[in-house]
């Protein structure tokens, strides 16, 4: 069996992950990109056609990091990886500050800078990135992305699959269902309840 992680995913989001694992002191062998990517993703050789899963895995590969922004896109490439029979990873930079209280789930990206505190949980497959911060008692659902610079006080619960763009802030104890998207500098004061898409300070419903 091959200790190498394979990378799924070939853009910008890839880039960043495989540079955490490298600051793990983790070798990734290969990325597994669609139809369009780039022969090369920081150095990584890209194989295009998500059918190399298969072929990677024939050849001794066993641990798979899912690098894709989308949330849904993730959990469906994470939960086929995982049909094949590889191991999900975690990328946690080494420059990210974790309460040892925190638990945390499979396939996890923290980026640099990132800050999270005592009891929270991360469930798998969540993206924590640059300079997020997440207070104590946090409930960070499934494919989760917080985006870089969002600041969540104390008790604050996300659900599965939203997203909390860049710099936004919520407020203690509040709750974000799933499937929620949070536009960028929003202030959450209030629950977010319902599936959709909430901007602003204070944070209310985008009825386009
Ligand atoms: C909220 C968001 C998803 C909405 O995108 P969209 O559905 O394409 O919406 P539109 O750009 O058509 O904007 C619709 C309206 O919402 C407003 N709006 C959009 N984003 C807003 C925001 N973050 N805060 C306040 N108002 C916002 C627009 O001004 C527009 O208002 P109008 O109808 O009065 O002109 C997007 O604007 C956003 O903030 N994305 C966050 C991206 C991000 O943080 N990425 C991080 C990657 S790591």
């Amino acid at each position: 069996m091959k200790d190498e992680i394979v990378v799924v995913g070939a853009g910008g989001h890839a880039k960043v992950c495989i540079e955490i694992l490298r600051e793990m002191g983790e070798t990734v062998a290969y990325c597994v990109g669609d139809a369009n990517a780039l022969d090369r993703c920081v150095g990584v050789p890209v194989l295009r056609g998500d059918e190399n899963l298969m072929s990677l895995y024939a050849a001794g590969y066993r641990r798979v990091f899912v690098a894709i922004g989308s949330n849904r896109l993730r959990n469906s490439l994470a939960t086929s990886a995982i049909d094949i029979g590889y191991k999900l990873t975690n990328a946690i930079h080494p420059k990210a500050i974790l309460s040892p209280t925190v638990r945390c789930g499979e396939g996890v990206a923290v980026m640099a800078g990132a800050v999270i505190n005592a009891e929270s949980t991360i469930d798998s497959l969540a993206i924590i990135n640059t300079g997020a911060t997440i207070d104590h008692d946090c409930d960070i659902g499934r494919a989760v992305h917080i985006a870089p610079q969002c600041v969540l006080a104390g008790n604050v619960k996300v659900g599965a699959f939203s997203f909390l763009g860049i710099g936004s802030k919520v407020i203690p104890e509040r709750t974000i269902a799933e499937n929620i998207n949070l536009g960028a500098g929003s202030v959450v004061i209030d629950d977010l309840l319902g599936s959709g898409t909430f901007v602003g300070v204070p944070a209310r419903r985008l009825n386009k």
